[in-house]
């Protein structure tokens, strides 16, 4: 699998990593509607170097959901070293570093978004992932910019990508939002052409890409080489089967509620019986999404609040009123 970037077709249609989402039985959703690519949940070094339980659960995989990028957050690179080692060995087709996480938790430990504020320990992080992962390509998540602490001036994620033109990086997945306003309306789409302008890898943009329609004006906007979509796949998993028809004919077909539902009871089995008893509470804000907005929904959610075994969950989704 070794180079797999290359190896597309384009665009490049990815789901993001996000944690608490981008679990295996959701990838594997993602994957048989469209997705080219999928990304684990963030998985801190310190824990998979150490191959804690819970951080290898993270990275669990499974073949029929290859190329999947296992994506490490941390700070220290002889963890990066020796946890894209264990990347590796899991199957991981490629080894991503998150550069992007604002999260107090994260960006606060100086991990995240805040490595773009110290672009040398950013590098030897870079290089230690490079040697663990071996062969596999080696890719970056990251935002726009973040303020050097205590001034107005900032640091950009172009100016790291400048830094270290010198190491082998395949990709690079840009959100176009900034640290200080990490949620804005606003996506800077022009930065992430900037980028596509001298960066020579693969480049996926990402932030606010909700509908089709706005995936093909943000590969006209920005050149780039593929889209990561994050929020625009909640209760929406056949996002990528609808932006990949609206790239080739202009059009697409809203999926009606027996498609809807029929995907919905297909993840609810993968989550049990990958995660088990596990999957069911963690699936069920997955099933809030997939009747988000629908007539009726409002009232379903106390109905949820009631629910717990495979064959409620079941019920639950039948019983939702035919739209
Ligand atoms: C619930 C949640 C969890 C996320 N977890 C991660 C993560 O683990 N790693 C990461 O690089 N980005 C993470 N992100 C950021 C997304 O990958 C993406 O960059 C962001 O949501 C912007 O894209 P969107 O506007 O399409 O949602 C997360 C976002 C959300 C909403």
């Amino acid at each position: 699998m070794a180079n797999f970037w290359q190896q597309f077709n384009k665009p490049i249609l990815a789901l993001a990593p996000m944690c608490g989402v981008t679990d295996l039985p959701f990838r594997l959703i993602c994957k048989e509607l469209g997705a080219d690519l999928v990304y684990t949940e963030m998985t801190m070094v310190q824990s998979l170097s150490r191959q804690n339980p819970a951080a290898l659960r993270l990275a669990q995989l499974d073949p029929s959901e290859q190329p999947v990028i296992i994506q490490l957050g941390g700070r220290e690179p002889e963890h990066f070293r020796a946890a894209a080692k264990i990347a590796r060995q899991l199957g991981a087709a490629g080894i991503d570093i998150n550069m992007g996480c604002p999260a107090k938790k994260i960006a606060g430990n100086g991990s995240g978004v805040s490595l773009l504020r110290d672009l040398e320990l950013a590098r030897q992080i870079i290089e230690a992932t490079l040697e663990g992962a071996g062969d596999l390509p080696v890719s970056i998540k990251t935002r726009t910019t973040i303020k050097l602490p205590g001034q107005d001036q900032t640091q950009s994620s172009q100016d790291l990508l400048r830094f270290v033109a010198d190491l082998p990086i395949a990709a690079v997945m840009i959100h176009g939002r900034n640290f200080e306003a990490p949620w804005s309306e606003t996506v800077n789409y022009d930065y992430i052409r900037e980028v596509k302008n001298f960066f020579p890898g693969i480049v996926l943009a990402n932030g606010g890409i909700y509908e089709p329609e706005i995936a093909k004006q943000v590969l006209d906007q920005t050149g780039a080489d593929g889209v990561g979509i994050g929020h625009g796949v909640y209760g929406r998993p056949w996002i990528f089967e609808e932006i990949r028809d609206y790239l080739a004919t202009g059009h697409y077909t809203p999926k009606d509620w027996n498609y809807k539902l029929q995907v919905a009871l297909k993840h609810l089995h993968l989550s049990q019986k990958i995660k088990g008893d596990l999957g069911l509470p963690e699936f069920k804000k997955q099933l809030l999404w997939y009747i988000k907005g629908l007539p009726g929904a409002a009232s379903y959610r106390d109905k949820m609040a009631q629910i717990n075994t495979l064959s409620d969950f079941e019920q639950a989704l039948r019983d939702f009123p035919n739209q």
